[in-house]
């Protein structure tokens, strides 16, 4: 679908004063630019849909989202991963009804096309009689999701064959991905299954929010500060506010100033004794030593949490790993889903605590999440209208007063403050560089 002349003079505007911190409030939740961004946004980038640990068997499945693409994600017997529209080639029933399980293969109920785990269609009933012994089954099995591929454990597809390679895509990300997910050379363990909600909000709120915004911390988690379990002050942190090419941004902070915070935002010695040997240098580390909570997201709606962080007033803080993906419902609704991580070589205990950490804090129910999705619903109510809508929202901070940080351990384009809109404006960039352009196999 080409926009019409109205929306593409907008989106044109709009790539133009992006970079200037100017960003039409309008564009925040638009109904016309939505089918848009489904065909040019998410019809073209990588999107995340599970960790390998989700199935670690053969015959495990979960059924996973890209937008509205319902897909089957199956460990096979020679135990790859393959990725198929959950989609029944007869009248396109959805196939598979549970969200995971193990199954070596697919039985439609409406009229019990079988399909294997591959996608292969390998049984009709009443084929001989009605569709007669010579009908070619292998022409009509599922539709495989063109791209798929893995990073850190991360599986990621892609509805197209229009993104690039998923290394060539992630580029610099990769070195942050690798900081949460490679602590451990016993890798990762997906605990439970992802929690998910939908909330009255704009998918891209979440993303904005988490790609680089330190700012909203004292604010909107005030309750959070004033029961001492957040420091009253984001600015201070050795922080770090990373833009990567692609889009992708992170937020790296160190202890606030005179808050004692152990080295290596408190993992246990299990894990600290492995790291050189999981991150494969020493040089993420190092940056680890000193970090107490690392922020970001994947262009354009996985983003990651990694935090050293107490549940409650009487707890001890402790490190947390968690990503969440910001699936679109419609312009205005999306669908939240939250997964928690944590290193396999870990004790039991401290497994557990992570756990209960996460769910109280950055979990469906979690003081922080819903801090945070308030907002998000507020932001998508806020910037209706012709009145709201008719203005250009603000994202200035740090365009000229902040510059690079040379002493900065990680790639990207490091400024040395825990508040700063950087790495928003390099989203929003990127965001209205995918809407503006045509799609390969558009006809404009
Ligand atoms: Fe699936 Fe008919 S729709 S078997
Ligand atoms: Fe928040």
């Amino acid at each position: 679908m080409a926009p019409d002349e109205k929306t593409m003079r907008l989106l044109e505007n709009a790539r133009g004063s992006i970079l200037k911190g100017r960003l039409p409030a309008s564009l925040i939740a638009d109904e016309a630019l939505y089918k848009l961004e489904l065909e040019r946004v998410f019809g073209r980038t990588w999107q995340f849909l599970c960790h390998e640990d989700e199935i670690p068997n053969s015959g495990d499945y979960v059924v996973r989202y890209i937008a509205d693409n319902s897909i089957i994600v199956a460990r096979q017997q020679d135990m790859t991963i393959r990725a198929m529209s959950n989609s029944c080639r007869h009248r396109g029933t959805l196939l598979c009804r549970t969200e995971a399980g193990n199954e070596s293969a697919f039985q439609c109920p409406y009229h019990g096309w079988t399909y294997r785990n591959n996608g292969d269609l390998i049984a009709i009933p009443a084929q001989q009689a009605v569709y007669g012994a010579a009908f070619d089954k292998s022409r009509l099995g599922l539709r495989a999701l063109p791209m798929l591929d893995s990073y850190a454990g991360l599986v990621f597809g892609c509805v197209s064959d229009e993104a690039p390679g998923l290394d060539e895509y992630l580029g610099d990300m990769r070195w942050y991905l690798d900081l949460m997910m490679k602590k451990s050379p016993a890798g990762l363990e997906a605990w439970g299954a992802p929690q998910r909600w939908v909330i009255d909000a704009n998918w891209k709120t979440g993303a904005d929010n988490f790609v680089g915004d330190g700012y909203h911390t004292v604010m909107t988690h005030r309750s959070m500060c004033e029961l001492g379990l957040l420091p009253p002050d984001n600015v201070a942190v050795s922080p770090a506010h990373v833009s990567l090419s692609g889009g992708h941004g992170a937020g790296v902070l160190g202890a606030p100033p005179g808050i004692p915070a152990p080295p290596y935002m408190g993992y246990p010695e299990e894990v600290v004794s492995g790291l050189s040997e999981g991150y494969g240098d020493d040089v993420h580390g190092e940056l680890l030593k000193r970090t107490m909570f690392i922020h970001g997201n994947v262009f354009p709606n996985l983003s990651f949490l990694n935090a050293f962080i107490a549940k409650d007033g009487q707890s001890m803080p402790m490190p947390i790993l968690t990503l969440r993906q910001w699936r679109p419902l419609d312009a205005a609704r999306m669908e939240v889903w939250s997964w928690f991580f944590v290193e396999r070589n870990a004790p039991e205990e401290f497994k557990q605590q992570s756990f209960e950490t996460y769910v109280r804090t950055f979990g469906v129910g979690g003081v922080f999440e819903q801090d945070d999705a308030e907002i998000f619903q507020a932001i998508t109510k806020g910037t209706r209208g012709e009145l709201a809508g008719g203005v250009e929202l603000n994202l200035e901070m740090g365009l000229d007063n902040l510059a690079p940080d040379p002493t900065w351990l990680g790639p990207g384009r490091p400024l040395a403050s825990g508040y700063a809109e950087q790495n928003q404006r390099e989203y929003w960039k990127q965001y209205f560089d995918y809407l503006a352009t045509p799609r390969r196999d558009e006809n404009v």
